[in-house]
C-alpha cells in the first residue's frame, strides 16, 4: 500500500508524511498542480490532499482531481461526500434540508426579482453570506430591509471579491487592540488594500446569487466541534465585541462545561448523517428554544499549537484527557477503510 500526498508546508502534509515516516509506511510525494498529476499516482493507492479554499489553484480543480481518482477506484481524503460541499455555504444549504439536519433556515435566490419579493414579505434581522470564505469575512448582518436590499442590488450587479481589502484591515486593526494580531499584521492589511491577494485577482467575482439565513439568537459563542470517526474535539468560540460574528475573532475556549451531552450526541449525529471522513462543525445553541443548529460544515481546519492537547469525546459523551493527534486520525482512517 503506498500513499501519494501533495506537500505544501504549513499544511496537513507537514504532519502526514512525518506519520508516514514515523510508522513506515510506503508514501510519496507528488504535485497536484502537474498536468501529470494522474500518472504520478499510477503507482499509488491513496492520494492526500488538504487543499485550501484561500488557494485560486486549489479552488479550480482539487475536488475535480480528487473526485476522478475516487471514481476510477483510488482511495483519497478528502472523498467525495466529504469534499464536494468545500467552501460553499450554498451547497450545504440543500444538503443539510436534504438530509434532516437541524441547521439554520436559509433562503437562497437566483434572480433579483425573487430576492426582493422576498425582503418584502420577511423579518429582520437576517444574515447575509457569500457561499465561499472563512474567519466570518464573508459573513454580514442584514439589520433591516434596506441593508437586505443593498446586498441584493449589489448580488444582481457588480458582486462581491471574496476578498474585501477595507474589511479586512478594519479587522486587523479591531485584532491588533485585543492583542490577536501584530503591528505588522496592521501593516500588511494597510497594504492589502491596494495590493490584492493572488486569490482576489484571480478568484471570479460572487454574484448571480443571493444568500440569507435566519439569525438564530444566542448568547455570544459559537460551539466548533472537529470529528474524525469515533473522536470529537470540542472547543468554545466567542463572537466579537459588539459582533454576531465568532468565526476568526481568535476567541477560542476549551472550557468542557459547555460541551454537556446533548451537544457530543447532535455532533455525532450530524456527522453519521454527512458521512464525511473528517467534519469541523460550527454549532450555535439558540437561546430561545434552547436547541443545536449548525451554521456550516467543512472537512478541514486551521490547527493552533495546542489544538489536539485538551483531550478529546467519544460517541458515548465521555471526555478522554489524552493528548492525541487528530490530523493523524485522518491518515489512520483512509488507511483503515
Ligand atoms: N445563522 C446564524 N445565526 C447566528 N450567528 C451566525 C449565523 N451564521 C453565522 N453566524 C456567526 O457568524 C460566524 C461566521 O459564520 P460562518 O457561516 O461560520 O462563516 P465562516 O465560514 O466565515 O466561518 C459564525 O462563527 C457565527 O458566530
Ligand atoms: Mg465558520
Amino acid at each position: 500500500m503506498k500513499i501519494g500526498i501533495h506537500k505544501k508546508v504549513g499544511s496537513y502534509s507537514d504532519r502526514w508524511i512525518e506519520y508516514c515516516k514515523e510508522n513506515n509506511i510506503d508514501y510519496k510525494i507528488v504535485n497536484a498542480y502537474d498536468s501529470n498529476i494522474v500518472e504520478q499516482l499510477v503507482d499509488c493507492d491513496i492520494f492526500m490532499w488538504h487543499h485550501h479554499h484561500a488557494n485560486y489553484r486549489d479552488a479550480l480543480f482539487a475536488k475535480q482531481l480528487l473526485n476522478s481518482l475516487e471514481t476510477a477506484g483510488k482511495k483519497v481524503f478528502p472523498d467525495f461526500k466529504t469534499d464536494w460541499h468545500f467552501d460553499d455555504k450554498l451547497g450545504q444549504k440543500y444538503l443539510f434540508e436534504a438530509l434532516g439536519i437541524q441547521a439554520a433556515p436559509s433562503y437562497a435566490f437566483y434572480d433579483k426579482k425573487s430576492a426582493k419579493k422576498w425582503i418584502d414579505s420577511t423579518t429582520f434581522p437576517k444574515v447575509f453570506k457569500l457561499r465561499g470564505g472563512a474567519g466570518s469575512a464573508n459573513v454580514q448582518l442584514a439589520k433591516s430591509k434596506k441593508d437586505a436590499v443593498k446586498f441584493v442590488n449589489k448580488c444582481f450587479s457588480r458582486g462581491f471579491s471574496q476578498f474585501d481589502g477595507i474589511r479586512n484591515f478594519k479587522e486587523r486593526i479591531k485584532h491588533y487592540r485585543n492583542s490577536k494580531d501584530t503591528l505588522f499584521g496592521v501593516f500588511k492589511g494597510f497594504g492589502r488594500m491596494f495590493i490584492k491577494t493572488e486569490f482576489a485577482k484571480m478568484h471570479p467575482k460572487e454574484k448571480g446569487y443571493a444568500y440569507f439565513q435566519e439569525f438564530i439568537p444566542n448568547d455570544g459563542y459559537d460551539i466548533r466541534i472537529e470529528i474524525v470517526e469515533d473522536k470529537a474535539i470540542a472547543l468554545i468560540r466567542k463572537a466579537r465585541k459588539n459582533d454576531f460574528r465568532a468565526s476568526g475573532g481568535h476567541m477560542d475556549y476549551f472550557n468542557h462545561e459547555y460541551i454537556t451531552p446533548d451537544v457530543i450526541k447532535f455532533a455525532f449525529d450530524v456527522y453519521d448523517k454527512l458521512s464525511m471522513q473528517s467534519c469541523a462543525m460550527d454549532l450555535v445553541r439558540n437561546n430561545i428554544d434552547g436547541k443545536l443548529y449548525v451554521v456550516e460544515v467543512c472537512y478541514c481546519y486551521g490547527v493552533d499549537d495546542d489544538e489536539f492537547d485538551h483531550g478529546y469525546w467519544d460517541r458515548d459523551g465521555n471526555l478522554h484527557n489524552e493528548k492525541f493527534n487528530g490530523l493523524d486520525l485522518m491518515i489512520e482512517s483512509v488507511i483503515k477503510n
